[in-house]
Formats: structure tokens, sequence, C-alpha cells
């Protein structure tokens, strides 16, 4: 009987044995790039969540360039995967969509959006439909033809009613002002017919994403899973009553998406809801960390906050009459702005990374990567590659001024590249510049309180940035007030608000 025991026993070591070789030597027709798979299983997922306490690349990626150069390999969450910090390699990558490469999502992440099993937003095969009418309503042309007032109102009608109150959340706020536009914009959703406002919703969704995904009762990962189905019941609640109601009596992306209900197989009700989900959730958080971050930088650097003042302020003198509504020729002559959202996009690198997969083997530099490999292409070492940023951790605007479309197209991706690149890129820098634009030409501000900074690995801020808000004008006459005369002297200053004083960051839209 024993030694039956015995070699069971010793067969089961062997298969065990031949398991974890297989595990740490996977098959490859060439040479894999350095690296290793870590633990089997789990890989490396425990050394990548490892945080960083700082603008700074997490100590997992910092570690593995430092260790095997700009491209390695490693296991995350039991998925084979190459990480690359490689321009030249990340930008074939990008390129080469579609044919040597697709889209690719982590399990985890990726259920946050699947409905039922089903296929997630980013690797459904109806990407050009999407892709498409994004662009149709939060486009260039949108923008020209009626979204960029609406920005500028919008920022108005928030940062008004942050006046009087000791403590803004910025974060927070900003993300709420952007979640409630977009809405409007997305589903004429009404805030006030709503017992719960969606921005506490995706905050608290947000949050779950950066936890460790335990769904019982009282965990974040549980509250967040909670809460992202009550965001969607909002949602759903509308798709239903306008399905019920042939969508009539409204003009907005959803009534366009359900006209064409009829040509599109794949547009059903639940797609619907999950559409507008999805592009609710990269309102939400991108939009107000990059926010956050810009109002960070430039209260720390007063030099940069008197070149972006100045340079709205002269955007209103030219005007023939200052109050009029923003124009497009106006936001397209705002260089040191978008220097400003170029620098808060690399030293935030909101997105963590853009995940891809391969179809087939590949050959790059000598190395292979086999078929159905995860590529993660690490964009945020790219933005902190010392041999492109010089400094790379410090805020500066003015080095945007040197690099041609070359250098920007291989080293600078907050918004993707190629095919899949971010439809929503110009809304985002739109709605940004528009708020800077209220924010410096109206009022000042003073931070309360400011958290440090986390990345885990998505940025985070601890408490957050909290602000205090004082009406320009105000302050220009009051005892306390922080307005510098300097830029009274040297004309900088601008006529009062021309805007009414609104009580409540509603948004008036009429389409
Ligand atoms: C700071 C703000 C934002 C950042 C950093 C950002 C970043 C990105 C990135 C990196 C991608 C490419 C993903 C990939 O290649 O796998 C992407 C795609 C996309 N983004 Fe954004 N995004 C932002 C805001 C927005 C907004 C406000 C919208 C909607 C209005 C939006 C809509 C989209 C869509 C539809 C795609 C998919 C494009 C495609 O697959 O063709 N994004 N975004």
């Amino acid at each position: 009987m024993w030694v039956i025991g015995t070699c069971v026993l010793a067969l089961a070591i062997a298969w065990l044995g031949h398991w974890v070789y297989r595990w740490r030597n996977p098959k490859c027709n060439g040479v894999l790039p350095p690296g290793s798979l870590g633990l089997p299983l789990i890989g490396e997922t425990l050394q990548l969540m490892l945080p960083g306490d700082s603008l700074d690349l997490v100590p997992f990626l910092k570690d593995r360039i430092q260790r095997y150069g700009t491209t390695f390999r490693t296991s995350v969450a039991g998925r084979a995967i190459i990480v690359s910090a490689d321009p030249k390699f990340c930008h074939f990558v990008l390129q080469q969509h579609g044919k040597l490469f697709e889209s690719w999502a982590l399990d985890t992440f990726a259920k946050l959006f699947a409905q039922e099993g089903k296929a997630s937003l980013n690797v459904t095969n109806v990407h050009k439909y999407i892709r498409g009418t994004v662009l149709k309503h939060f486009g260039v042309e949108a923008l020209k033809e009626r979204l960029l007032p609406l920005m500028e109102e919008v920022s108005q009608a928030t940062i008004t009613s942050w006046l009087g109150k000791e403590s803004i959340d910025v974060k927070y706020a900003t993300g709420t002002m952007a979640i409630e536009f977009s809405a409007k914009l997305l589903f004429s959703h009404d805030p006030t017919q709503s017992s719960k406002k969606l921005g506490d919703l995706f905050s608290s969704f947000v949050q779950g994403l950066l936890s460790i995904p335990l769904n019982i009762p009282g965990t974040i990962y549980h509250k967040c899973l909670k809460d992202r189905r009550k965001a969607l019941s909002i949602i759903r609640r509308t798709v239903k009553d306008r399905l019920s109601s042939h969508g009539r009596l409204h003009d907005d992306f959803l009534c366009h998406v359900m006209q064409d209900m009829s040509k599109e197989e794949f547009l059903t009700e639940d797609f619907l809801v999950q559409l507008i989900f999805g592009l609710l959730f990269v309102t939400f958080d991108s939009v107000s960390t990059t926010l956050t971050l810009a109002l960070m930088f430039l209260k720390e650097n007063p030099r940069a906050l008197q070149e972006i003042n100045d340079e709205h302020e002269s955007i209103i003198k030219q005007r023939e009459i200052s109050k009029s509504p923003i124009t497009w020729k106006e936001y397209k002559s705002m260089p040191f702005t978008l220097q400003v959202i170029h620098e808060s996009l690399r030293l935030g690198n909101i997105s963590p990374g853009l995940f891809r997969r391969t179809k087939t083997d590949v050959e790059w530099n000598g190395y292979t990567i086999p078929a159905h490999w995860g590529v993660l292409i690490a964009t945020s070492a790219l933005h902190l590659n010392p041999e492109t940023y010089k400094d790379p951790l410090t805020f500066n605007p003015w080095r945007w001024k040197e690099y041609d479309s070359d250098v920007m197209l291989k080293n600078f991706m907050p918004f993707g590249s190629g095919m899949k690149q971010c439809a929503g890129a110009e809304y985002t820098r739109a709605l940004l510049s528009m708020f800077l634009h209220i924010l410096v030409t109206k009022y000042r501000w003073t931070n309360v309180k400011k958290g440090n900074i986390r990345r885990n690995p998505i940025l985070s801020l601890g408490d957050g940035l909290h602000i205090k808000i004082m009406d320009r004008s105000r302050n220009l006459f009051s005892p306390f007030g922080v307005i510098s005369t300097l830029s009274v002297i040297k004309g900088s200053y601008s006529t009062p608000s021309p805007y009414k004083k609104k009580t409540s960051p509603i948004i008036r839209i009429e389409i």
C-alpha cells in the first residue's frame, strides 16, 4: 500500500515541479523579453500593488525598468504580460492595433464594466460605432457649434456656488460638475430628480476600483459594486422611459443612439445603459483628477499662475464686448493653458497604462512576444522618462514649447494614440480650459488642506485638495484681500463677472 502511496506522491511532486517549471518558462518560439513571471497563479500581482507616495513611478515599474530595461515580462492576476516603456515599441503597438494587437482589459477591471458576463465596453466589436457617435457629440464640431459656451457657463455656475464656503474638495466638486454636465448631454439627466447624486455614486465606484476586490458587506469593493448598480439603475430608468415613449421630446446623445436601434443589432437597452455608464465614468475621474492637479501645481508655482492669468486677461481685453461668450478662436489662442494641461496630464498619469493583447507571435528587437500575451504600455514611464523630460518630476509647463509633434507622438500619450485614441480628448481639454478661464479671470483661491500624493497605481491625493474661493472683485478692496495690487498696477485686472450670480451649480442647457 505504501508503495502505491509513495508512487502517487512522487507523481504529484513531479507534475507540480513540471507545472511550476512551465509557469516560469512558458512556451515561446524565440527569446522572451527579460523578467520573471513570479509565483504560480498570482504572478507579481502583490508587487504591482505596492503603492508609491509621490508623483514618481510605482516601485514595481521603477525597480523592473532599472533591472531589466524598458521592456520586460511579468505576470499579473494570472496573466502573462509584457510591460513596455520603450517609446518606439509603444508607438509600434498602438499603430498595429487591429493587426498584430487587439484590445484587452484585465479581468477584475473588465468585470466591473461587463454586464452578466458579456464583453466590456472596451472589447466589444462595436468600437467604430462608439467612437463615431462620441466624436459626433463631444468632438470638435460639437464643441465649436454649441458646447464651448455651455462649458463656460457651467464652470461659472459651479465656481459661484463655491463662494462663501469654507472648504471645497476640488476633486469631488469638479468631478460632480463634469459628470452632471456630461449626464445632461448624454441623457438630459436632471440631478434634482434623483435622490442619489451621480457624483457620490461614481466617487464610491472609483474608490472601489482601487481596493482589494473582496465582495463582502462592509468592504469598499462591496460598496463600489452597490453604488455602481445604483448609478446603472438611474441611467436604466431614463432609458426605459425613453424606449416606452419612443424618445420623443429630447435631443441628446441617448436620443440619437436610440434612432440607430433599428439599424444596429447590438444597440439593446443594456448596451445603451453600459455605454452611458462608461462615458460618465471616464468623465468623472479623469477630468476631476487633472483639474485638481492643475490647481495644485498652479498654486505652488506663482510664475505659472501669473502667466496663465495674463493669457486669459489678454483674451478678454482683446474682445470688442468683454462680456461676450468664449469663441472657438479664443479657445484656440490659449497656448500656455494647454501647456499647463499637458504638464498636469503628464505628471498625473491618470490612466495606469494602455492594455493590448498580441493576436499572433510578435518579433521585436530580437525578442518574441507569444500570441495571446498581454501588453501593457506603461505610459507613466514614458511620461516620466528623464531622457525625454528633463527633471521629469518637476512641474514645468514651459517645457512644452520645445517639443515637436514627433516627440509628442511617441512620448506623450495621456489620451492614447492611434485607432483607439481618446474620443473625448478635445472635450476634456476644452472643459479644463473653460474652467481655468473662469477661475483665473474672476476668482482667487487659497489652499485649505492638501492630502499626500499616492499612486496605487492610479493617482489619488489622500484627503484631497481643499480650497476656499474668493471673488476677485470683492477681494480687491477687502483688507484681507489676496489679489495682488501688482496685477492691478500692471492692468491685468479684469472687469467684474459678466455673469449673473447663480446660487446652484445646475446646468442650463438649451439644445
Ligand atoms: C483627462 C481625461 C481623459 C483621459 C486621460 C482619457 C484617456 C483615454 C485613453 C488613454 C484612451 C485610450 C484607451 C486605449 O487606447 O486603450 C481613451 C479612450 C477613450 N476615451 Fe478617454 N480619456 C479622458 C476623457 C474622456 C472623456 C471626457 C470622454 C467622453 C466624452 C472619453 C471617451 C473615450 C472613448 C469613447 C474612448 C475609446 C476610444 C476608442 O476606442 O476609439 N474620454 N481615453
